[in-house]
């Protein structure tokens, strides 16, 4: 079995109970060369399953009414005809142009709505300290994040911190966070993503939509639902990088607010060198200026960002750090769930 037969094999065995379609056509697609052949127009680094099952999803949203889709959990449907694994086997290889031009061009792109809740108490926190907020989320990829301050959150326990958004998550909660009775108060947001994707755009929201799983329904309602209120609120996410750009997005929006910069699973991308050189950027302006930034990052895979050096943790840790009068602080407030289904605080 060559190397990428064995990376559906692989995946098949880990997510057959987790996601099981993509399982059992992950299982079909490492006996099948001629659907791994379709991958061969991919950069090394890419060649991975999520890819080619993005790439299909994202054909198949087009084409809501393939005998594939009464298959695929998130459209829906109440009855489905014939083995999935053989109707995806027809629709990939007889669309091997585009998909060939997807496996070619494109990279999963994530962004997840859940992790409003990563943002909902340290916002809040600040709030309370030092008034409205200009925000700056780096690596914000659609900007969906940036919501926080448009939706609904059934806090448990709690209760509904909101006032009638069109969208609600739910948080569970461990330990006794500081429970705002509002969402936060953000009063300008931008976001800088080195690859952004435009609510505006159906091609891109597709693509993003494409690389959530079909297995899990409600987390993708949700994303389409979240892609909404993104679209009436105007969400602005520009092209820019984290190192390069972060104090000019800052110097924007200060007048608006107190300025918070956040941070979730972006910092990993990035170098040691470019992390150490974002920490000092932050420095540097913190030096002359009142600041905030929530980090939401793992810890192991970011070590230079302030509290996280020697700490051997793979989860996502959630921490304040603050700028007053020139003098930095770090405070540690929560561990929690990759998409923000709970926050453990005091962890
Ligand atoms: C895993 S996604 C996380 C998106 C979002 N923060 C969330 O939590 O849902 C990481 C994002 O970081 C962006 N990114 C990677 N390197 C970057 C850089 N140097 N500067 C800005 N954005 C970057 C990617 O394009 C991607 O959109």
């Amino acid at each position: 079995m060559d190397e990428l037969a064995r990376r559906f094999a692989d995946f098949a065995r880990a997510f057959e109970v987790g996601a099981p379609l993509y399982g059992r056509i992950a299982a079909r697609v490492s006996r099948e060369p001629r659907v791994l052949d379709l991958m061969s127009v991919t950069p090394e680094t890419q060649r991975i399953p999520v890819l080619l099952f993005a790439s299909a999803h994202h054909l198949l949203l087009a084409e809501p009414n393939h005998p594939l889709a009464d298959h695929y959990p998130n459209f829906e449907r109440v009855n489905a005809e014939g083995d999935a694994t053989d109707h995806f086997v027809d629709f990939v290889l007889s669309r091997s142009e585009p998909m060939r031009e997807l496996l070619a061009t494109r990279s999963t792109q994530t962004n997840e709505i859940g992790r409003c809740n990563w943002f909902l108490f340290p916002l809040s926190m600040l709030n309370d300290e030092v008034g409205t907020l200009a925000r700056v989320d780096i690596g914000s990829s659609a900007g969906l994040t940036l919501l926080a301050p448009h939706i609904d959150y059934d806090v448990r326990p709690g209760g509904l911190i909101g006032s009638g958004s069109t969208l609600t998550i739910g948080c569970d909660v461990r330990g006794e966070p500081p429970l705002p009775s509002r969402p936060p108060d953000v009063v300008r947001s931008l976001g800088i993503d080195a690859s952004p994707i435009d609510v505006r755009d159906d091609d891109q929201v597709r693509w993003l939509e494409a690389c959530a799983w079909p297995d899990q329904v409600e987390r993708f309602a949700r994303l389409r639902s979240a892609i909404s209120l993104a679209r009436v609120h105007d969400i602005q996410v520009e092209k820019g990088d984290a190192v390069d750009d972060v104090e000019g997005a800052i110097e924007r929006v200060r007048e608006h607010g107190h300025p918070v910069v956040t941070t979730s699973w972006v910092l990993n991308y990035l170098s040691p060198a470019r992390r150490t050189q974002f920490v000092n950027a932050l420095d540097r302006l913190g030096a002359s200026t009142d600041l905030s930034w929530i980090i939401a990052e793992s810890p192991r895979e970011t070590p230079e960002l302030p509290g996280h050096a020697g700490k051997d943790e793979d989860i996502t840790v959630i921490s304040l750090v603050t700028w007053r009068q020139g003098v930095r602080r770090v405070e540690r407030l929560a561990t929690t769930h990759p998409h923000g289904n709970w926050v453990n605080w005091g962890a």
